[in-house]
Order: C-alpha cells, then structure tokens, then sequence
C-alpha cells in the first residue's frame, strides 16, 4: 500500500529545517511522493530546490491569494517557471475573501492571469476557495478552467459547490479537516465525490488529522486522511490509497 500527498508546504520552516527526517518519516509511513506547492514567487526557488534534489517531490508554481503585499505574477512568468519537468502544475491559486476584505478587485486579477497561465502551459491548477465559491466559479466557468482541469485543494465546501467543480472537470481533494468530529458537511462531500475524482492532501505544515491534531502536520500523516475517507465511504483503505494514487497520476501526467 502506498499513498501521495497531493499538496504541502515542505519548504516552509517548520518542515524544511528537519527536511531529512520529514522525508525518512514518509518513507516510513509509505508515502511514495509529495506536490510542494508554491504561495509566491519570491519563495519559489526554495520549492523548485527541493524538487530538483528530490525525484520524489514535485512542485507547483504560483502566488496564493491570501498573499497580498507581494510581486504579482504574469501570465508570461507563470508560463515561463512551469516550463520546468518537475513543476507539475500551476498554483496555488484562487480566492479568499475569509482572510483578506476590502476591495479584493487583486485577488480576482491574480486569479485569472494564473487560470490564462494554466491554459497556455497545459499545467493543471490548484485552487484554493474560501468564502468565496460563487465568485470562484463563476471566474473558472468565465476563464475557461475546464480546458485545463486541475484540483481544489483542501475542500471545506458544501455538495453543491463539488458538484459544480466536478462538472468543470475538477478533482476534490481532501486534507486532515476530513478527520476532525465536528466536520459533518465535508464528510459528507467526502462520501458524495466519486472515488476516481478525489485526491488527499495534508497542507502540511497546517492542519494535522485526528490524532495529530494541534501538532505540526507533515505529508507522512496523509494516510490518517485515506483511512478516515475509507471509513465514511465503507472502502478498504488500500482502494483508497490505489485510486488516489491512479488520481494524482492521471490529472499530473506523472507514472508514481
Ligand atoms: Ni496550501
């Protein structure tokens, strides 16, 4: 049995400062390969780093909506950085209208010049939405998003907004937030979403599954997430581990 964390943040300093013992822990914990994924550009070099030393890490390149205060990518930059056979896709992206309020005309910009990006370079796009699943949709259905597909990353939306990413072609993954008791809606959702368009994820260094929850999270704990999806859907957990596997191999053009 094996699993793929489908998105974490290794590069971040909790993580990267112990990155050998991280990666001994996955191999551990048969956690066969990791997507490390960018917030920003001014860290990329750091995430591009690890992919390139690791050939079981691979990267994403893109600048998170929850940054502000940072450069703003182009379409022609985005396009330019995914060229590398190690960035896989394209983000995170998407909007976040929980953290960040005001005039967030910039969230919506940046969204879009990742989603153009994301067509241009036929890299899939990691999409982060929070607060903000109408406007979300609307700018992937407006953007054409479903030309390229990609995923949405730590779902904490309802059925409805599944359903919709779904027929845009969209993969649901789920990170720890599944495990936790009071989650009802997203075990639901994590019922609901077929078994060939689901993902699991950790978010490392955030976010850690029941019985690591408060702790620092790590892509080792991505099989807590497996093992809780395997329970609410009445699968054994190495179906699960298989088919998010075949999933992440699938949407990345990858043989993991
Ligand atoms: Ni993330």
């Amino acid at each position: 049995m094996s699993f793929i964390d489908s998105h974490c943040h290794i590069n971040f300093h909790e993580l990267s400062e112990n990155i050998t013992g991280v990666l001994a822990t996955m191999q551990q914990n048969e956690v066969l390969a990791a997507l490390c994924v960018s917030v920003n550009l001014a860290d990329f070099p750091q995430v591009l780093s690890l992919a390139e030393q690791y050939p079981h890490i691979y990267a994403s390149v893109g600048v998170h909506p929850d940054y502000e205060n940072v450069e703003e990518p182009t379409v022609a930059q985005l396009v330019a950085l995914a060229r590398h056979p190690k960035i896989i896709a394209i983000g995170e992206t998407g909007l976040d209208y929980y953290r960040l309020t005001g005039d967030l005309d910039w969230q919506r910009e940046r969204f879009r010049t990742h989603i153009r990006a994301s067509r241009e370079c036929g890299k899939p796009l990691i999409i982060h939405t929070r607060s903000a699943a109408e406007d979300t949709l609307r700018l992937m259905v407006e953007e054409g998003a479903d030309q390229v597909g990609g995923v949405m990353h730590c779902f904490t939306e309802n059925r409805a907004v599944a359903q919709a990413a779904l027929d845009l072609g969209f993969y649901i993954s789920f990170s720890g937030i599944v495990t936790f008791k009071n989650a009802l809606q997203i075990k639901e959702v994590a019922k609901f979403v077929p078994l060939d368009r689901l993902l699991i994820e950790t978010d490392s260094p955030y976010l850690a599954p029941v019985p690591y929850r408060g702790k620092l999270n790590q892509p080792a704990y991505v099989k807590h997430v497996a093992e809780e999806i395997a329970l609410l859907r009445g699968v054994s957990v190495e179906e699960v581990a298989r088919q998010t596997r075949a999933n992440f191999n699938k949407l990345f053009q990858l043989f993991v």
